[in-house]
């Protein structure tokens, strides 16, 4: 099979980018960068604290930010609005685990009222049954669920805190909220966990969620990333392809979004696969970030970001912030270089990033 047309390396987009829900932005406050690339999507991080230590992400002894340097959610939502303002359409919230701040409820109802078009959170689910209801009638609009293992044992292997009930319970509750479809977020390492690629294939086919697996990226605290634990897409949609059944690439509707979707050619179920490693998406990246801590990152590789807290701190107006952002985007690179030799990780691990 040839793998490369399965997983296209998407070409950039020009203008600024369109949602089914709001027509294309063509003013001149649009977020572009030095390459033509419309930046409408910010992923908010509000919190790197985490109740898990997942093995590709955290390690055991990992210390977490002092609660003063947060942003606090004034902060957050001042800057948010500053963005939407600036044609930012779609916000993510992440963490750490973003449940594990207080008042979460309260961020997404105050986001919410900004009138962005999408308004989802990826979380590793603890907690999320019992709030589910709540967010979604604050204005949460989708949620990611992160769960590596379909079996017991394993699963607290890899998050090394925790179990998976409540991780299962959590998209139960997310269905009966309507956040759907529910999307799965699955870290496949090779000799880990690549034996239950068939297992969460046809989980995806008995749930209808849709299970994303996500390449194994150079982000985890401990160093433990290798080439050789990281599980290409092209071959996983090879090996399901062979074993399970076909896969037809489904056109998305938005080139931009970092996953490739497909469904099996039977008709039941879908799968998505974020190839962050074999085949980077960066020429068609509409992302900025904005950590915990208050820095804006315009990739998640990024060495350098800006700080908008100590701006904010320091009484800073809507313009000034406004400049901010606007600078960080513009010195967005082309793409990370992670498959080059000049790759130098980023100094902060995933949870103090944000997903
Ligand atoms: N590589 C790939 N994915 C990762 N995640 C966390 N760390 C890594 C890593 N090193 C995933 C989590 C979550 C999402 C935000 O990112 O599992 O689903
Ligand atoms: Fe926590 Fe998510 Fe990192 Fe796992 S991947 S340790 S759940 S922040």
């Amino acid at each position: 099979m040839s793998t490369a047309a399965r997983l296209p390396l998407p070409r950039a987009r020009h203008g600024c980018g369109r949602s089914e829900e709001e027509p294309a932005q063509t003013g001149t406050n649009c977020l572009v960068d030095t390459y033509g690339r419309v930046h409408d999507d910010l992923r908010i991080s509000v919190t790197d604290r985490c109740n898990f230590r997942c093995v590709y992400c955290l390690d055991e002894e990992a210390e977490f930010l002092p609660r003063g340097e947060l942003l606090t959610y004034d902060e957050i939502v001042r800057i948010a609005s500053v963005a939407r303002r600036m044609g930012v359409r779609t916000v993510r919230l992440t963490g750490g685990e973003p449940l594990q701040r207080r008042g979460i409820v309260e961020l997404v109802e105050r986001l919410a009222a900004l009138g962005f078009s999408d308004l989802a959170m990826t979380t590793n689910g603890v907690g999320f049954a019992r709030l589910a209801g709540a967010l979604g009638r604050a204005g949460l609009r989708r949620v990611n669920i992160s769960c590596d293992s379909l079996r017991p044992e394993r699963f607290a292997c890899i998050r090394r805190r925790g179990q998976m009930g409540p991780v299962l319970e959590a998209m139960d509750a997310a269905e009966a909220a309507g956040l759907e479809p529910v999307k799965v977020n699955v870290v496949l390492m090779a000799g880990v966990n690549d034996d239950e690629i068939e297992d969460f294939a046809a989980f995806a086919r008995t749930t209808k969620r849709i299970v994303r697996f996500i390449e194994f990226m150079p982000l985890d605290a401990q160093s433990l990333w290798d080439r050789s634990r990281v599980l290409l897409a092209d071959d996983m949609v090879a090996l399901l392809s062979r074993e399970i059944c076909p896969l037809e690439d489904i056109p998305d509707p938005d080139p931009r979004a970092p996953a490739t979707e497909y469904r099996f050619s039977d008709g039941i179920g879908r799968v998505g696969f974020i190839a962050s490693v074999s085949h980077p998406f960066c020429l068609n990246c509409n992302r900025l970030r904005l950590t915990s801590d208050g820095m804006l990152r315009y990739c998640l590789f990024a060495i350098e970001e800006a700080d908008v807290k100590t701006l904010l701190r320091n009484g800073a107006s809507d313009a000034e912030i406004e400049k901010v952002i606007r600078g960080n985007v513009h010195e967005k690179w082309l793409g990370h270089e992670i498959n080059s030799a000049k790759f130098v990780p980023p100094p902060r691990p995933m949870y103090s990033i944000g997903g």
